[in-house]
């Protein structure tokens, strides 16, 4: 990679700052806190930044999207369940015009049948599901992959 390194902004919804305390089954045992510095570290070991946000408001996730555009170079995002009916986060995503991947600590396609409709899927370039935390170490290498390739054009 050339020039400075790729800014990640990692963006957690509703209830994922209770993880810990939610099945571990689905969820794993890791607190929000033990999770970002995992993906911290994985960010510093691909040569990437990575900067942390979570919100229970729905209006506070939609304005730190359309805040993003001149801080990160990419989004990876777990909105909780806003993915499965928040528009309005949809809306705000493809105003922020940015690179973004979904990640799910569960696997969505396979509990409820509501989680499986996601409101952002389209805008974003992959999805991962019910990898636990694993799941975003891979979702970094994908990050990484798609912005060493568009900065290649
Ligand atoms: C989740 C899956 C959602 O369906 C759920 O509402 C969450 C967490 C996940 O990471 O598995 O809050 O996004």
């Amino acid at each position: 990679m050339s020039g400075a390194p790729h800014r990640i902004e990692v963006m957690h919804g509703v209830n994922l700052d209770q993880l810990g305390r939610r099945d571990p089954l689905l969820y794993g045992t890791l607190t929000l806190p033990q999770l970002e510095e995992q993906v911290e570290h994985g960010a510093r070991e691909l040569g990437m930044t990575a900067r942390f946000f979570q919100t229970n408001h729905e209006g506070a996730f939609v304005e730190h999207l359309h805040g993003l555009s001149d801080h990160a170079d990419a989004i990876l995002l777990n909105p909780g369940s806003w993915t499965h009916y928040a528009w309005a986060i949809r809306d705000a995503l493809e105003i922020a015009a940015l690179p973004a991947l979904e990640i799910h600590l569960s696997d969505v396609d396979r509990r409820e049948n509501w989680r499986r409709v996601s409101v952002i899927g389209d805008l974003c370039f992959a999805t991962i599901s019910g990898r636990g935390p694993e799941g975003y170490r891979d979702a970094l290498v994908l990050l990484r992959e798609q912005l060493d390739q568009r900065a290649a054009g």
